[in-house]
């Protein structure tokens, strides 16, 4: 049964401890896990890790302001939670609990194209527009149609993953079983589900439909995760370029934010098809294993275009302290993945409310501690290069 669990999680890798419980392992694995060896996965919190901050002392700290603007929305603090497939597998009509939440904390939702939850049901359950993250496929059709919807429940910003030409090796997914269709499989998978209880009333029973929502048409057979890997390797398209990049833009009126940035003459030609951000992501360590942290990529790259569109990082970032280490580093903000879903998966709507809690009083009080009152006032100069 491993360690017994804390009274009360507090930080997002006591979530992780309680997700870990109760989800069936392969689900567990699939929003856990990295790509191959998963060194990228763990560079990226490592890295953060690593770096060190500058305490100033006596600086009048009485009155803090951790708001911010993304994407031209006042946010209560520089931070949205990242697109996540499969959420509402993870949790009981995942992506819509998560909306409302994260409107509470004064912060952005993005939904996935691979949702659970529907554009409209994440449109009923909000009461501000969210974000919409969209993959290109093969069919142009499907990709209009799906800019149509969101426009219509009022998506403003729509933040495009461009760094899945091709799934990553998540080498996890095949130890556990998530991609056998052999007897032996199924016997297993269904053995990792009979030891969640808790987990198959509440979200397997009573979460239906698992349908991806925006998607229904399209991927019927949904729920089965095998079916799922073998529609995105159908229909991700590979043969996309920048010019598929300069029809999105034409064909989209909101904000573009272009997700898997990570190197400068990438960032760059994003900038040049009139993208208004870059999120430097390699994807939490999902794709390509052995690139380079998205932290220590993140200042060439805020340096490059910074003062020209929006710089937005993802990967790593557990705390409040990591969120504060990315502004000082250049991105305007940031998008944490894993810790949400770990919060929500774990912890259910109240986890995640805590856990959102926590990461803005961690950046308020490193904002205290290093004697700044404005987000824009976080710089480089509170590195510490000593460290
Ligand atoms: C999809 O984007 C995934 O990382 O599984």
């Amino acid at each position: 049964m491993g360690k017994t669990l804390d009274l009360v999680a507090a930080t997002a890798l006591d979530f992780r401890a309680r997700a870990e419980r109760r989800l069936p392992r392969f689900l567990f694995d699939y929003i856990d896990g990295g790509a191959n060896d998963e060194v990228t996965l763990a560079a990226n919190s490592t890295d953060f890790g690593r770096i060190r901050l500058r305490q100033h002392v006596l600086r009048d700290v009485s009155h803090i302001d951790t708001t911010a603007r993304l994407a031209a929305e006042k946010v209560s603090m520089p931070m949205a939670l990242a697109p996540i497939g499969l959420a509402g597998m993870m949790s009981r009509r995942g992506e819509a609990q998560a909306v409302r939440i994260a409107n509470d904390a004064g912060i952005p939702f993005t939904l996935s194209t691979v949702g659970i939850c529907s554009l409209s049901e994440v449109k009923d359950a909000s009461n501000k527009p969210f974000w919409f993250q969209l993959y290109m496929m093969r069919d142009r059709e499907a990709v209009k149609s799906l800019l149509q919807r969101a426009l219509a429940v009022g998506c403003t910003t729509l933040v495009f993953t461009v760094d899945l030409p091709v799934t990553g090796m998540r080498h996890r997914d095949t130890r556990n079983g998530m991609l056998t269709s052999s007897l032996a499989g199924k016997v297993g998978k269904l053995r990792q589900l009979v030891i969640r209880p808790g987990w198959l009333a509440d979200v397997a029973i009573g979460g239906k439909p698992h349908t991806f929502g925006s998607l229904a048409a399209l991927v019927p057979d949904a729920p089965n995760l095998n079916a799922f890997r073998a529609w995105i390797d159908a229909q991700f398209d590979p043969s996309v370029t920048w010019s598929d990049i300069e029809w999105l833009r034409s064909m989209w009126p909101g904000k573009l934010l272009i997700k898997g940035i990570l190197e400068v003459d990438d960032a760059l030609a994003a900038v040049a098809i009139g993208a208004d951000g870059v999120i430097v992501s390699n994807h939490g360590g999902r794709q390509l294993d052995s690139v380079a942290s998205t932290i220590s990529k993140l200042p060439a790259i805020a340096t490059a275009v910074g003062g020209k569109v929006e710089v937005l990082v993802d990967g790593g970032v557990r705390s409040g302290v990591d969120v504060f280490k990315a502004i000082a580093l250049g991105a305007n903000g940031v998008l944490i993945g894993r810790p949400w879903i770990w919060a929500l998966a774990g912890g259910g709507p109240s986890g995640l409310a805590d856990l959102l809690a926590t990461f803005r009083r961690e950046f308020e009080v490193s904002m205290a501690l290093t004697g700044v009152t404005r987000v824009s006032d976080i710089g480089p100069e509170l590195i510490d290069a000593a460290g």
